[in-house]
C-alpha cells in the first residue's frame, strides 16, 4: 500500500502531554534576576491562559476543543506514505514510512499549534497576536490560524529572509497579517540594534525580542511561539497519534522514529506518542528516537547544557537547554532552515538521558538526499525535513549491509515549494558545506558565564 489514510472522525480528540512521563522532572524556566522559577502568573502578559495551564500541566491527555478539531479537518488526518520508490532505489530491506504534513494550507506541521493558540487567544478576548518568523513557515501558519479565528497578526520576519523570500511574506499578507523585516524601527530593541549596525541581517533571537516587546507594550495583544515550549509541542502530537493508528492498519510498528529539530516541535509531535508506548510498556518493539540537526546550527551535538535566554535581547526567561548561546547569528550561506540557537527543554532532557539520539549533517549532503527523495518519491521536501531524509537514507543503507528489516518512520513536516532558490543553488553547485566552529560555541559560553557567573554549564 502506498498511502495509508484515515477518515475525518479519526482526527484525535486529545493531545498527549509528555510531562508526567519524563524520566526526571523538567527544570523550570527561571528569572535570571532572582534565579527563581518563573511563576505561571508572570507569563500572563505574554500567553493566553489555557496555554500557560498546558505549559505546566501534569495531565497526560488534554482535550482538543471542538472548534480546533473542526479547523484541523481542513487538512487532517494527513496521509502516511510508504516510501516504496526510495526503498527500491536504495535496494534496502528496511521499510520506510513518512507522515506528510505538507498538505496543510501553509504547507507544514506548524498550523497544528497555530490554530490552537489563535483559538485560545480569541477565547481570552485578545485582538492581535505577534510572533517572529525565519523563512516564513511559522509566520504563515500563525497568519492562517489567526485568519480562522478572526484575529489580527503582526509578524517580525528575519530581514535576510524578508528580502530573499518574498513569496512567504505575500502568503502571510494574503491571510491578513502585517509583516515587518526584523530588526525593524517598530520596537525599541529593533531600533537599538539598527543604531549599532544598520545592515544587521537579523536572526530569530532578535525577531523574538521584537515580537515580545510589541506584545507587552500594547493592550489586548499577546505573543505566540511556534516551537520549544511544552504547550506548543503537545499540540503537535496529533501527528504521532495519527501515525500510530495508520501503522496499525498495515500491522506495522517502527524500530526507529526520525525527525529534524529546529526548536523540536515537529519531531516531538511524531515521537512523543511512541515514547508513551515505550514508557508505559505498550510498545511491541524497543523503538529508538533519532533527531537530526544541521552542522551549521548544531545546538545539541556541539552546544552546552545550561540555562540560556530564548532571545537576543534577553527578554525571555532562561530555559534549561542545549544552546549555542543567545547571541548566535546563523551563517548567511546556510539554506537549510533549522537556525535556532537552543532546543526544546524536553528534547534536551531526553537527549541528556540518552533516550533521544542526535546527529548533525551539512547542507550539501542534506540537499543531495532531498534530491534523491524528489526523484524517487516525487514530493519536494522542505529543507528542514530533508535533514531527516538524509538520516533515513543512511540508516536504510546500513540495513542493506546488515540485512536488517527495520521499520523506519520519519516526519516529512513540510513541502519545499517556496524553497526553490536553495534547490537551484544546490543543483548549480553554489551551496557550500558549512560547520559552525567549536571555538564560537566556547566563546558564547564564556560570554554567558560573564553575564551570569552562577551558571553551571555542562556538555
Ligand atoms: C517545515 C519545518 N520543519 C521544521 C521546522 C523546525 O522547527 P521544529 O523543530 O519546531 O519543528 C520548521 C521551522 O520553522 C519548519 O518550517
Amino acid at each position: 500500500m502506498k498511502k495509508i489514510l484515515l477518515s475525518e472522525e479519526e482526527v484525535p480528540k486529545q493531545w498527549y502531554n509528555i510531562l508526567p512521563d519524563l524520566p526526571k522532572p523538567l527544570s523550570p524556566p527561571i528569572n535570571p534576576a532572582t534565579k527563581e522559577p518563573v511563576k505561571p502568573e508572570d507569563l500572563m502578559v505574554l500567553f493566553s491562559k489555557e496555554c500557560i495551564i498546558q505549559e505546566v500541566s501534569q495531565e497526560r491527555w488534554i482535550n482538543i476543543p471542538d472548534e480546533v478539531r473542526e479547523a484541523y479537518m481542513l487538512w487532517r488526518p494527513t496521509p502516511l506514505y510508504r516510501a516504496t520508490g526510495l526503498e527500491k532505489a536504495l535496494g534496502t530491506p528496511a521499510k520506510i514510512y513518512y507522515k506528510y504534513e505538507g498538505v496543510s494550507p501553509p504547507g507544514s506541521h506548524k498550523p497544528n499549534t497555530a490554530v490552537a493558540q489563535a483559538y485560545y487567544a480569541m477565547k481570552d478576548g485578545v485582538e492581535r497576536l505577534t510572533t517572529e518568523t525565519g523563512a516564513g513557515q511559522w509566520g504563515s501558519a500563525l497568519a492562517f490560524g489567526c485568519m480562522v479565528f478572526g484575529l489580527k497578526t503582526t509578524i517580525y520576519m528575519v530581514k535576510v529572509s524578508y528580502n530573499q523570500k518574498p513569496y512567504r511574506r505575500m502568503l502571510m499578507e494574503l491571510w491578513g497579517a502585517e509583516v515587518y523585516p526584523s530588526p525593524s524601527t517598530n520596537t525599541e530593541s529593533g531600533r537599538r540594534i539598527l543604531k549599532e549596525n544598520p545592515e544587521n541581517p537579523g536572526s530569530l533571537g532578535i525577531a523574538i525580542s521584537e515580537a515580545i516587546e510589541d506584545a507587552v507594550t500594547h493592550k489586548n495583544v499577546k505573543y505566540s511561539l511556534g516551537s520549544v515550549l511544552n504547550h506548543v509541542l503537545l499540540h503537535q502530537t496529533v501527528v504521532g497519534l495519527e501515525a500510530k493508528k495508520q501503522l496499525r492498519l498495515v500491522d506495522d510498528y517502527p524500530d526507529l522514529v526520525v525527525g529534524c529539530i529546529g526548536g523540536g516541535s515537529s519531531f516531538s509531535g511524531l515521537f512523543w506518542p511512541f515514547y508513551y508506548d515505550k514508557v508505559s510498556g505498550r510498545a511491541p518493539k524497543d523503538v529508538q528516537f533519532l533527531a537530526v540537526e544541521p552542522t551549521a546550527c548544531p545546538s545539541i551535538t556541539k552546544g552546552f547544557y545550561t540555562y540560556d535566554h530564548g532571545d537576543t535581547a534577553r527578554l525571555t526567561p532562561m530555559l534549561k537547554m542545549y544552546t549555542l548561546g543567545h547571541m548566535f547569528i546563523p551563517a548567511p550561506i546556510h539554506a537549510g532552515g533549522l537556525r535556532y540557537h537552543g532546543k526544546a527543554p524536553t528534547i534536551c532532557l531526553l537527549s541528556k538521558e540518552g533516550i533521544v539520539k542526535t546527529i548533525a549533517y551539512n547542507q550539501v549532503d542534506v540537499f543531495s538526499a532531498a534530491n534523491q527523495f524528489v526523484r524517487t518519491e516525487g514530493i519536494v521536501p522542505a529543507p528542514e525535513p530533508s535533514h531527516a531524509i538524509k538520516a533515513v537514507i543512511d540508516e536504510a543503507l546500513k540495513c542493506k549491509r546488515t540485512g536488517e528489516e527495520k521499520t523506519i518512520l520519519f516526519l516529512l513536516c513540510g513541502h519545499g515549494h517556496f524553497d526553490m532558490q536553495a534547490f537551484d543553488d544546490y543543483l548549480n553547485k553554489r551551496l557550500p558545506s558549512y560547520e559552525y566552529p567549536e571555538e564560537k560555541v566556547r566563546e558564547a559560553m564564556r560570554k554567558l558565564k560573564e553575564l551570569y557567573p552562577w551558571l553551571e554549564i555542562e556538555r
